[in-house]
């Protein structure tokens, strides 16, 4: 295997930042994938000669060497088809995902599952202790990866090591199921420091590492008994608010987002769902709710249209398919019960949308509805906020976000209550401009103050400032 050169800054993911495309003439290529993490740690990977390593996304990358796209050094780690069952929609998917997020749905507890996590985690540990240069900062993202900051630190004791998860962290209640709860908690013990979304998350850890593991603690700090010290605080995520801004102050945008409410047959209101279809983000009971105000009487297929737009994810695990099977149910008997000719109730899109199409939906609707039963932040909404620059739209949101605790101006609500949810719809529907301009400026401040470059920095810095004797600092220059 040709080797990458020594990086001073290690990005550890379970996916690469980019997508493999295929091109007309049949070749494939990479292309960047939108998400922010990547275009908020780019600057500082450029900065402190970075690699990133993930998974391709496909099994049949088995010999893919180490290659740079786009000025950025991506690290490949191939799973084999048993792994990407067993690891990725297995343990990832089908144990720690449903448990970090309130049991939602039930998770499987197999002993293979979690044989095949530790050993793919072994081997992310490996890739990034070989592509480390003396003392560099590595970042290890999000649940797939839990076990990486403690097996990479027995490899490289040099590192500074942070560790970052994306999804919620549960009370000690769920997460004690876990027959491999303590393995977890030792395994994200390896960092210096550990972010979460938000302070519940990371009070849920230090209480559980007291607990379980029974190191002393004092508020975010864990004392091991080596004598390193282990932070676990909270850092919520943001996006790209600048870039979004932008892309949705353009033209072709705005044209487009004209566009899609003609389609529509111009409705006095149309709001919008947008999801990785994903039994966490409640687009079940979002729907329903929409469909009772219709055949109450209280809103008029005439006047609106819910488009709720249904991004295809982990398709081959079980919950998911049956999720997509009663998602596509409910809409079938909502728009043939409550439909007209050419005026759906549901205009339901099962596919998944650049940025800039998302920000010609974000702008062509009215009422942006985003009702989870857990999410750990959740960007669409973040997003939303960001494209509304003329401060007009409102947010309806649920309580159980992650997003809901900077977002305070957004209509909150339960997403188990439907007739709640209802009551908030109506109130969104009929706020007067004055109200939403007063709701969306505040919750735009706060998006664009508090953007994910801001969260990037905040992080890293806090990293270095652990142990500043130890290894070289990776800090994110002044305007990066
Ligand atoms: C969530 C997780 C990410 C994950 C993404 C897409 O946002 O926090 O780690 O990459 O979903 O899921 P997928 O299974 O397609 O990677």
């Amino acid at each position: 295997m040709s080797q990458p050169r020594l990086a001073d800054l290690v990005i550890v993911a379970n996916r690469l930042p980019v997508d493999r495309v295929t091109m007309p003439d049949g070749d494939s290529d990479w292309r960047r994938s939108p998400g922010g993490l990547v275009s908020a740690l780019e600057p500082v990977m450029r900065a402190h000669d970075g690699a990133w390593i993930g998974w391709p996304g496909s099994t049949d990358d088995a010999d893919l060497e180490p290659f740079v796209e786009d000025g950025l050094q991506l690290v490949p780690v191939h799973l084999s088809e048993q792994e990407v069952e067993e690891f990725y929609e297995g343990f990832s998917n089908g144990t720690l995902w449903p448990l970090y997020h309130d049991l939602v749905a039930k998770p499987g507890f197999h002993r293979e599952w979690w044989d095949s996590y530790v050993r793919v985690n072994q081997r992310f540990a490996e890739r990034a202790a070989e592509v480390s240069a003396e003392g560099a900062t590595v970042w290890v993202q999000d649940y797939q990866l839990q076990l990486v900051p403690q097996m990479l630190r027995e490899l490289r004791p040099d590192l500074r090591i942070g560790f970052y998860l994306h999804i919620p962290f549960p009370p000690a209640e769920l997460f004690s199921q876990l027959p491999w709860r303590r393995q977890i908690l030792e395994g994200l013990l390896g960092a210096d420091l550990i972010g979460f979304q938000l302070p519940g998350g990371a009070g849920n850890f230090v209480r559980l590492v007291r607990g379980r593991v029974g190191h002393k603690t004092h508020r975010d700090l864990v004392y091991l008994p080596d004598g390193r010290t282990v932070k676990a605080c909270a850092f919520p995520i943001s996006i790209d608010a600048a870039g979004f801004i932008e892309l949705a102050r353009t033209p072709a945008v705005q044209d487009r987002a004209k566009e899609i409410r003609e389609a529509l047959g111009n409705p006095r209101k149309v709001f919008l769902g947008i999801d990785r279809l994903d039994y966490t983000k409640g687009i079940y009971p979002r729907l329903r709710a929409f469909a009772e105000l219709i055949a109450d009487g209280l809103l008029d297929v005439e006047d609106v249209v819910f488009v709720q737009v249904a991004t295809p994810s982990r398709e081959r695990v079980e919950e998911y398919r049956i999720l997509r099977d009663e998602i596509d149910r409910l809409v079938g008997r909502i728009n043939g019960d409550l439909g007209r000719i050419g005026r759906p109730a549901i205009s339901y899109l099962h596919s998944s949308y650049p940025r800039e199409e998302m920000a010609a939906l974000y702008r062509a609707a009215d009422i942006m509805v985003v009702t989870p039963y857990r999410d750990g932040m959740n960007l669409v909404a973040k997003e939303y906020v960001a494209c509304r620059y003329d401060d007009d739209g409102a947010l309806v949101l649920s309580e159980f976000a992650g997003a809901a605790h900077e977002l305070r101006q957004a209509y909150l609500v339960n997403p188990y209550d439907i007739n709640g949810m209802k009551a908030s719809l109506m109130e969104a529907y009929h706020a007067p401009p004055k109200e939403t301009t007063r709701r969306m400026r505040a919750m735009r401040k706060q998006v664009v103050d508090n953007d994910v470059s801001a969260w990037a920095k905040s992080f890293l810095s806090a990293l270095a400032d652990i142990r500043p004797e130890h290894g070289k600092t990776v800090r994110p220059a002044r305007g990066e």
